[in-house]
């Protein structure tokens, strides 16, 4: 196929999956809110212990509040990634596959709002393939109770080739009344994996 035609072609992807992906400037690489698995068969996610921590600023949520989320690399790692994708997902629908709840004051010139599932900025991506150590949300939780237990997941892209999805972070457990113990919950739990997708190669 001529390389014309195959830019064509994949613009024309580029544009089909806009609505759930964030494609990196030159367009190479896409995030996708959707499924699990790397679209583009030569590159798989890593497997090796992914070198990032997700944090938050509690253990604990109530209802409407407002929980910082970091994602970071290892202390003293030379690593930096390019992309990511932020959000939150609720224990007692392990089956759902959309966000719950909302990042709030996305920065648009660092961070690009993502509406997985239409749900205005449940998701949080990269704005440029500037590379990172770290990045800092702010994200509301829902107003109800419903959602119990929650985590946040992130998928992270170092390079073209190498990226790691599904990284679960310590689980916030619902406080349904009384005081939040405003604790200094920080510790930078080594990520695990949840339920984001990476489709390479749009
Ligand atoms: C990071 O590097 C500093 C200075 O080289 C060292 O003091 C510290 O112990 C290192 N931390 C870890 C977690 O390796
Ligand atoms: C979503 O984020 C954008 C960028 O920060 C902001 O302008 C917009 O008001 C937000 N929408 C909602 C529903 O929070
Ligand atoms: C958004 O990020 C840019 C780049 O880091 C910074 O210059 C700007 O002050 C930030 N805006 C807000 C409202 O924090
Ligand atoms: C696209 O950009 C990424 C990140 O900067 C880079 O690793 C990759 O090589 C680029 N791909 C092309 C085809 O330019
Ligand atoms: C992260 O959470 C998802 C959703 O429950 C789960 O499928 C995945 O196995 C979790 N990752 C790890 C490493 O436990």
């Amino acid at each position: 196929m001529p390389s014309t035609a195959m830019m064509s072609l994949l613009a024309v992807v580029c544009v089909m999956c806009v609505e759930e992906c964030v494609c990196f400037p030159n367009g190479s690489v896409v995030i996708s809110c959707g499924n699990m698995m790397p679209v583009h068969p030569p590159f798989t996610a890593s497997t090796s212990s992914p070198p990032f921590t997700l944090s938050t600023s509690s253990a604990t949520y109530r209802p409407g509040e407002v929980i910082t989320v970091t994602v970071e690399v290892v202390k003293n790692s030379s690593m930096e990634f390019q992309g990511f994708l932020l959000q939150a997902r609720s224990w007692q629908g392990q089956a759902l596959l959309w966000p719950i709840g909302k990042f709030r004051g996305i920065n648009t010139s660092l961070f690009t709002a993502v509406h997985c599932n239409n749900m205005e900025n449940s998701t949080v991506s990269q704005a440029s393939v500037a590379k990172k150590k770290k990045v800092q949300l702010t994200w509301e939780a829902p107003s109800n109770s419903y959602y119990g237990d929650i985590f946040f997941s992130a998928s992270l892209v170092q390079d073209y080739t190498t990226f790691w999805v599904q990284l679960n972070s310590s689980t916030l457990s619902l406080e349904s009344s009384g005081n939040s113990a405003a604790g200094a919950f920080s510790s930078s739990t080594l990520i695990f994996i949840s339920l984001l997708s990476l489709c390479v190669h749009c």
